[in-house]
């Protein structure tokens, strides 16, 4: 068996994490200075500890949370609601999709009931053409996390983009109900262009007096991938690297920062290019190999279950920190953009900036800045003229 990874508690707010938890969190210099303290003053930091501890306990004792899934009899839906039954911080999954979904959202939600789990799952039907806010009130209502991958996915030939003017309503009906049932909750939008339907919605929620913090673009595919080539090239265990992606989530807006993982770094400078590529078209790769009858499924339910799960181990008191695209003021000219982010209590607790960037990196945010620009716009120009109800 592996050894355990050692774990320290961090005086901040009394729960145990690894070094790179720290480093990831602080950042090399104070994440040292932090790590040596832990173990210096462990039992009187302890019992300092315990007492915070004891104080955050009544908010983090929210949970077990309702988590509501739409799209979710869909080809992502069905995996991320099945990772989301089994999460333990989930005491309720709320399965919402269309009658004419492939698969009755009862059904998945009867499927999904026989796990020995200590959950429920609830299947929210609606006809085509009808209104969320009229149709999944009970499934939201209590929900502390909705996930969106509604809407259509690409074909062969197409780009993200093509999807905007049919996926945007879409997510416009949806995170309109959200705003009445659930305006406390995190939403987190998966559906496509993930670029455009942030800001789109994001501003939409602020034109309700609502927190544009809680809506939230999906990218953790991104570095699900980036991982995983990066232990191809490397031999290490995927799940030990953590390469921030940042930028976007389209073609070359999706940037990997190889260069602050501890493994990728050690990568020869000439493989970067190509393998900066393969994270960039991934998702064509997946849409291709797919032959037109879908994108990513099963690696997005992964991916998406795995955000999922952070959020709201953030939400139980447990601090937590993800690539996510969303409102942000790191990126100059750029009001929304994928960093590394910390959830907590409450959410969002913290946008991080990007970092430092080698040459490569440098030249790259150029063309992600001057792509990116382009996308937000379409999402601001579709607040502008819409209204949530
Ligand atoms: P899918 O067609 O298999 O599933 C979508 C589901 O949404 C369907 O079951 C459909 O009935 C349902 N739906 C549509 N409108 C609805 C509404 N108003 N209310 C409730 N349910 C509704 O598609 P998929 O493969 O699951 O992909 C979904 C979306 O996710 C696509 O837009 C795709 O591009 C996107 N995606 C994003 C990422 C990412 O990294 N963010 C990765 C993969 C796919
Ligand atoms: C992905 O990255 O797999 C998704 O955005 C789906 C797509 O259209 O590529």
């Amino acid at each position: 068996m592996a050894p355990k990874e050692e774990k320290r508690i961090d005086a901040d707010d009394g729960k145990k994490y690894t070094k790179d938890q720290f480093v990831e969190y602080y950042g090399l210099k104070q994440a040292n200075k932090r790590w040596n303290s832990a173990e210096a003053a462990a039992p009187k930091a302890k019992a300092k500890v315990k007492a915070k501890a004891k104080a955050t306990a009544k908010v983090a004792k929210a949970g077990p949370f309702k988590v509501c899934v739409i799209g979710g009899a869909g080809g992502i839906g069905q995996p991320l609601s099945m990772f989301m039954a089994m999460d333990p911080n989930v005491s309720e999954v709320a399965i919402c999709d269309l009658s004419v979904a492939a698969v009755p959202p009862a059904g998945v939600a009867a499927d999904l009931g026989h796990l020995d789990r200590k959950m429920t799952a609830v299947g929210h039907v609606m006809e085509v053409g009808k209104k969320a806010i009229d149709h999944f009130g009970d499934a939201m209502t209590g929900s502390s996390l909705v996930l969106i991958p509604a809407g259509l996915p690409r074909k062969p030939g197409q780009t993200r983009d093509d999807l905007f003017k049919i996926n945007a309503d879409i997510a416009k009906g949806l995170v309109e109900a959200c705003a009445k049932f659930c305006p406390d909750a995190i939403v987190c939008l998966i559906v496509n262009p993930v670029n455009s339907i942030v800001p789109a919605m994001a501003e939409l929620y602020k034109k309700k007096g609502l927190k544009s913090h809680n809506i939230i673009g999906v990218t953790t595919l991104d570095c699900v991938r980036a991982s995983k080539f990066v232990g191809g090239e490397t031999g290490v265990n995927p799940r030990a690297v953590r390469v921030p992606v940042v930028g976007g989530h389209a073609g070359t807006t999706i940037l990997p920062l190889f260069s602050q993982d501890k493994h990728a770094k050690k990568i020869d400078a000439e493989k970067i290019p190509d393998l900066d590529k393969r994270v960039q078209d991934a998702g064509t790769e997946v849409v291709n190999a797919k032959g037109g009858k879908g994108s990513a499924t099963l690696s997005m339910g992964y991916a998406g279950a795995r955000f999922a799960s952070s959020i709201l181990a953030g939400l139980a008191g447990r601090r937590t920190v993800e690539c996510c695209y969303l409102e942000s003021d790191v990126m100059e000219g750029l009001p929304y953009f994928t960093s590394k982010v910390a959830f907590g209590l409450g959410g969002v607790q913290k946008v991080f900036p990007i970092g430092d960037l080698n040459e490569h990196e440098t030249k790259r945010m150029e063309e992600v800045k001057t792509a990116l620009k382009g996308e937000i716009d379409t999402g601001l120009e579709y607040a502008k003229v819409n209204e949530l109800a």
